[in-house]
Parts: C-alpha cells; structure tokens; sequence
C-alpha cells in the first residue's frame, strides 16, 4: 500500500470552519440499471485503468483517517458491480479510526452478496427502493429488477444487518401514489424510510424544479394517511434528513429536503470519484486529481494537501436555489450520491 509516510493530522477544516469527517468514495460509475434521475439510457463509462485500485482507496482512507475521517460510506454508480467489493470493506474496516463503513446500493446483487459484506465487517446499508410497483420500477430503472431487490432486501435482514435505510428519490408525477404503499412497507419490515428530493444530477440533463417534490407535502401525506409524526430529537446536524417517529412507536421515516431547504452549513462530507478526484460537494464544479498523485511517487502528505486544497475551496452552499447556479458537469453516477 504505497508509502506510509507521516502526515499531519491537523482535522480537514474548510474555510467556513466545517469539520470533515465523512469520505464518500464511488468505487465504479458502471450500474446494472438505469435510473432516468441519474443515468442516461446509453452511456459511455470509464476504462478500468482510470479507475482507482482498491490498493489506491485504502491509502485515500488511511490518510484522510489520520486527519479525523471516521465514517465512509460507499456508493458508485452500483457498488456491487465491481468485483470483491467485500475485500475493500475489510480492507478499510482495517484502517485505524474508521468506525463506521456503509454502502449505498440498489439491492440487485444484494442476495448474492450480504453474507460477504457482513463478514468483511460493513456496519450500514442503505437500499434505492422508487417503488413497490414492477411496472413502475421498470419505467425509473429502463431495467427490470424490483423482485431481485425485495430479495436482497429480505437477505440483508437475514444476515444480520440492521437499521437498513430505504432511499426514495421523490419525483414529481411518479411518487404520490407510492408514499403510503412504501411507508406501509417499510414499517411492516423494520426498515427506515427515507425521501430524498429529486436533484438535478440526472444524467440526461432534464430536471426542472416542477419535478420535485417537496419532503414537507410528502411528510403531511404519510402523517395524514399512515400514521401521525413526531420530530426524533437525536438528529445530528450533519446529517442531512430531518427524521421523524411514528406516533405509535412503529419506526421511523426521514426527508432529504436538499432542493427545498439545503443543509449545507453543516455538510462534513467530501467524495472521491470512481477515477480518483476529490469533490468538496455534489454540486461543486471543481474537482482535484488525486489518481494521478497516487500514481507518482507523492508521499502520504502530499496527497493529504491535494485534499486540503479542495477543502479550503469548499463553497458555503450549492445554491440550486440561485438564478446563477450552473449543474455539474458530472451525473449522480458519476459522482457517487
Ligand atoms: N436526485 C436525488 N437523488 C438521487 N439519487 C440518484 N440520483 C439522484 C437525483 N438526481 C439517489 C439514489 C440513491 C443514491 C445513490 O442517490 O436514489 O439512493
Ligand atoms: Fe444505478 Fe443508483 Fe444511478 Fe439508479 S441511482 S442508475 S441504481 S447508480
């Protein structure tokens, strides 16, 4: 794993005085579906040679650790499209500091996989879940699929996982009829429901404001037909969903109002791309070329000050909600959500 030079450990401060502590790597921008909010229908993805090593990652890890990153959750694209992902997992569950590993992922591989995961030592799972609808999975996804995710689902459980999340990108036109079937589901099974406002990083560049749909209008559907909601206490401000509990003590359901009400002031995260950039947001129209420092014979302080940079960079906020605001050249797929 390359050198293993000293680094500093001075915490990953930004010039708005926010604390990084949360690594987003996307391991692949490859996907074995193809979401309209995300993917175009025809893509052209990445060569592997661009794409990081798993050898590459675990020393991002190892240095970003040493300077206060404890959490790292893993996206893609799908994640479990790339091969042995379970060998990353226990190769960054190895990394002093890390206390907490998750993954974001469709579920269609799940069932095949779940057993690895929790044995190579991933603590969290969240699951894309649109709806409940074959029909309808098949019109967001261009692909089929819902049955292999239910099952991935159930196996997760199986395994041992818990306080798996279920993400619900909320689109305008596609989810009113899918809010209280999905609620209904979710608290039969345990499972935490979560609304993710529609973003424009669809990969066909079609979005517009009238296709979202607000948390709060899908907070008073559930509260009127599900069952009444009472604010969680616990949330913690960088965490990006406002939670909710049922009033009767059966689970719980959260919104990710990132279109209608940004929570940027208390962002902690930073992301590395598929083919090794550093991103200091989702939306940021900046990236930092780490590929090509792990591929010279930059030391581990090196890298640490290519990731530094783009954290002092790092914008107060992503402004969808400015005249002025321009969308990343880059999809959601391609920069791992
Ligand atoms: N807006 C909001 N959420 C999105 N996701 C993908 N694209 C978008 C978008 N344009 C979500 C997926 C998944 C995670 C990777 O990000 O549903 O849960
Ligand atoms: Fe694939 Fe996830 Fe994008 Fe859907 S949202 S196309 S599952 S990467």
């Amino acid at each position: 794993m390359g050198s293993h030079s000293a680094t500093d450990t001075a915490p990953l401060v930004d010039s708005f005085g926010r604390v990084h502590k949360n690594l987003r790597i996307s391991v692949t921008d490859r996907c074995n579906i193809r979401c309209f909010y995300c993917m175009p229908e025809t893509v052209k993805f990445l060569p592997h040679k661009d794409i990081l090593s798993f050898e590459e990652i675990a020393r991002v890890v190892q240095v970003v650790a040493a300077a206060g990153v404890d959490r790292v959750r893993i996206t893609g694209g799908e994640p479990l499209v790339r091969s042995q992902l379970d060998k990353l997992i226990a190769m960054i569950r190895a990394v002093d500091g890390i206390k907490d590993i998750a993954i974001t992922t469709n579920a269609i591989l799940l069932e095949e996989h779940a057993q690895r995961l929790k044995d190579a030592g991933l603590d969290r799972l969240n699951i894309s879940l649109d709806t409940l609808d074959p029909k309808k999975f098949e019109k967001i996804a261009r692909r089929k699929g819902l049955e292999k995710v239910l099952k991935g689902i159930a196996k997760a459980q199986a395994v041992g996982f818990k306080d798996i999340r279920l993400n619900t990108v909320a689109l305008a036109g596609i989810t009113e009829t899918e809010i209280v079937p999905l609620a209904l589901f979710a608290r039969q099974h345990n499972l935490t429901l979560r609304f993710i406002e529609f973003m424009p990083l669809d990969g066909d560049q079609a979005w517009q404001t009238d296709q979202v749909i607000n948390g709060e209008s899908i907070r008073e559907v559930i509260a009127g037909e599900v069952c009444e909601l009472l604010p969680a206490h616990e949330t913690v401000r960088s965490q990006p969903a406002v939670d909710f509990h049922y009033a009767d003590g059966r689970g719980k359901v959260g919104f990710i109002n990132s279109v209608s009400s940004p929570f940027c002031e208390a962002c902690d995260r930073l992301r590395i791309t598929a083919d090794g950039r550093l991103r200091n947001c989702l939306f940021g129209t900046e990236e930092w070329n780490l590929i090509d420092a792990l591929r010279s014979d930059a030391n581990d302080q090196s890298v640490l000050e290519i990731i530094r940079e783009g954290i002092m960079k790092k914008k107060a906020g992503h402004g969808t909600d400015d005249v002025q605001f321009k969308r990343p050249q880059r999809a959601m797929y391609q920069i791992g959500g």
